[in-house]
C-alpha cells in the first residue's frame, strides 16, 4: 500500500509570528502516520528550514524557476532551494497557469528543473469548470501530464502529481470522493503507460480538502493524500486532515 502524503499549500499567506505558530502546531502534533509537508512562500523558506529541521515534516516551495542560473530577474533556482533543504517544488498550479499564463511546456521544464536538483516536483493538474462541462477533463489533464512524462523520461516516476480541479480550489466546492477517484484512476494509467513505478507514486487531491471530507476522498483507490489550501493556514485543520490520511 501507497504511504500517504499530505502538503499545505501557503500560498502567499502568512508572517514570521503566524508562520512559528502554524508551524508550532504541526510539529507538536507528531507524530503522524502520513509524510507531511509544507510549501511556503519563497521568503519563508529559511526559516520553514530551521523551524524544520529537527523533524521528519518536510519543506518546499510554490514555484521553481526552469533555469538553472543567470539573468533571470526574480526567480529562484532548483539548486537554491535545495540548498535550503526544500525536498518539493510546485510545480503547474493553476493559480500560476492562469494568472502568469504558464504552458504545459514551462510547467515540464520546472519539473525537470526540480528533479534535477533532487527536488519532488508536485506536479499539479487540473481542468476549469468550463472544460469539466465541455466533457474534456481527461483530455486536459492528460495533456497536462503528458507533456511533464515526455520532458522527464526516465525519471518520470519521482514526481509527485496533484489532481486539482480549478473549480473546486479554494471555492468551498469539493470534488465527490468518486469524481475525483474517476481522474486519479485516468492519471494513473497514464501513469501506467510511461513508468513502471506508477503503482508505488503518490497522486494527490487538492481542491477545498477540509477536515470534514478528507477521510471520504483519502479512502478512495487511487487517492494518495491531498495539496491543501486554506485548510493548511490553521494547524489544527491541517492536523486533522493529516489524521485523515493515517
Ligand atoms: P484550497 O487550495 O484547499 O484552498 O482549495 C488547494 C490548492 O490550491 O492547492
Amino acid at each position: 500500500m501507497r504511504r500517504k502524503l499530505v502538503v499545505g499549500n501557503w500560498k502567499m499567506h502568512g508572517n514570521r509570528a503566524s508562520n512559528a505558530e502554524l508551524l508550532a502546531g504541526i510539529l507538536g502534533a507528531r507524530p503522524f502516520a502520513c509524510d507531511v509537508g509544507v510549501c511556503v512562500p519563497f521568503v519563508y523558506v529559511a526559516d520553514t528550514a530551521v523551524s524544520l529541521a529537527t523533524s521528519e515534516i518536510r519543506w518546499g516551495a510554490q514555484d521553481v524557476s526552469a533555469q538553472e542560473q543567470g539573468a533571470f530577474t526574480g526567480e529562484v533556482s532548483a539548486a537554491m532551494l535545495r540548498e535550503l533543504g526544500c525536498r518539493y517544488a510546485i510545480v503547474g498550479h493553476s493559480e500560476r497557469r492562469a494568472h502568469h499564463a504558464e504552458g504545459d511546456q514551462l510547467v515540464a521544464d520546472k519539473a525537470k528543473a526540480a528533479l534535477g536538483h533532487g527536488l519532488t516536483p508536485i506536479v499539479c493538474v487540473g481542468e476549469t469548470l468550463e472544460q469539466r462541462e465541455a466533457g474534456q477533463t481527461e483530455v486536459v489533464v492528460k495533456r497536462q501530464l503528458s507533456a511533464v512524462i515526455h520532458a522527464l523520461g526516465h525519471c518520470a516516476g519521482e514526481m509527485v502529481v496533484a489532481y486539482e480541479p480549478v473549480w473546486a480550489i479554494g471555492t468551498g466546492r469539493t470534488a465527490t470522493p468518486e469524481q475525483a477517484q474517476a481522474v486519479h484512476a485516468v492519471l494513473r494509467a497514464q501513469l501506467r503507460a510511461a513508468t513502471s513505478q506508477a503503482d508505488t507514486m503518490k497522486i494527490l487531491y487538492g481542491g477545498s480538502v477540509k477536515p470534514d471530507n478528507a477521510a471520504r476522498l483519502f479512502a478512495q483507490a487511487d487517492i494518495d493524500g491531498g495539496l491543501i489550501g486554506g485548510a493548511a493556514l490553521k494547524a489544527s485543520d491541517f492536523v486533522t486532515i493529516c489524521r485523515a490520511a493515517g
